[in-house]
C-alpha cells in the first residue's frame, strides 16, 4: 500500500530503486525538517523545504511593505543548496539563511501563507521543482495540494509542549514565548480559508514526542522502500 506504484519509475536516483515523492506534512516544530533532511539524505533525493519559501516573501515583503505579497512571491527567485553539512537558501542570489529564521518572518510568513496568491505562485514553484527526479518535500500541503499523487504521505506530529522545547532549544531562547506564539501560528495555519494544514486522508500519522530522530527516519525510509 504504502510503496511506489504510483508513479513511473524512470529515473532512478543512486541509494534507491526508482523515482519517489515523499510528502512530509505538519506543524511548525514536530522535527519536520530534521527528518525530511535525514530521509533525502539517506534515499539520495533532492529535499525541497516549502516553508523556506513561504519566509522569503514573508523576508521579501517586510522590506518591502508597499508591494503586493503576491506579486513578490512570483517575481521571486529561491533557491535552496546543500552547503557543507546544511542548506543554504539564496533569495535573488542573497544568501537568507539565517534572516529567514528571525521570529518577525516567522510570523510574518504565518500571515502571508494565508494570501491565496502568494500560495499559487510559490505552489506552481514547488510543482516546477519536483517535476523531475525524486524529492523529499516538506511543509503544510504537499501531500494535500502540491503533490496529492506523492507516493508516500507522512504527518508528523509532536505534542505542543514539545513542539515549543524543540524550537526554544534550537533559538536558544525561553520555551514560554515561543509556546504562544506558536499556538498562534498553529491556529492560522489549521484555520486559514486557502490550504489550512490538514492531515491528507492517505496520509500515516507520525507522533515524534519522545522519540529520537534516528527512529522516525529509520520509520519513513522503511515505508517507502516498495513491497516485496
Ligand atoms: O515550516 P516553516 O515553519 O518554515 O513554515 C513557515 C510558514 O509557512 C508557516 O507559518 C506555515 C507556512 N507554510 C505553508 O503555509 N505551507 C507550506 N507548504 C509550508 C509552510
Amino acid at each position: 500500500v504504502y510503496g511506489l506504484s504510483r508513479r513511473a519509475r524512470d529515473e532512478p536516483c543512486p541509494g534507491y530503486r526508482g523515482r519517489v515523492l515523499i510528502a512530509i506534512d505538519g506543524p511548525a516544530g514536530a522535527g519536520k525538517s530534521t527528518v525530511a533532511r535525514a530521509v533525502a539524505h539517506a534515499l539520495g533525493c533532492g529535499y525541497l523545504d516549502s516553508g523556506a519559501m513561504y519566509r522569503c516573501v514573508a523576508l521579501l515583503s517586510l522590506e518591502q511593505p508597499d508591494c503586493a505579497p503576491a506579486v513578490l512571491a512570483s517575481a521571486a527567485t529561491i533557491t535552496l543548496s546543500r552547503s557543507g553539512d546544511g542548506w543554504l537558501v539564496q533569495l535573488d542570489g542573497r544568501d537568507v539563511t539565517a534572516a529567514i529564521r528571525a521570529p518577525a518572518v516567522s510570523a510574518a510568513a504565518s500571515r502571508l501563507a494565508a494570501d491565496p496568491g502568494v500560495r499559487e505562485a510559490l505552489v506552481a514553484k514547488q510543482r516546477a521543482l519536483i517535476a523531475h527526479g525524486d524529492w523529499v518535500a516538506e511543509g503544510r500541503d504537499i501531500g494535500t495540494v502540491v503533490a496529492p499523487d506523492a507516493d508516500l504521505k507522512i504527518y508528523l506530529t509532536a505534542t505542543p509542549a514539545e513542539r515549543a522545547d524543540r524550537r526554544a532549544r534550537e533559538l536558544g531562547i525561553d520555551a514560554t514565548g515561543v509556546l504562544a506564539a506558536q499556538d498562534a501560528r498553529d491556529l492560522r495555519d489549521s484555520t486559514r480559508k486557502h490550504s489550512p494544514l490538514t492531515v491528507a486522508p492517505d496520509a500515516i500519522e507520525l507522533d515524534t514526542s519522545g522519540l529520537d530522530v534516528d527512529a522516525v527516519v529509520a520509520r519513513i525510509i522503511a515505508l517507502a522502500q516498495p513491497p516485496g
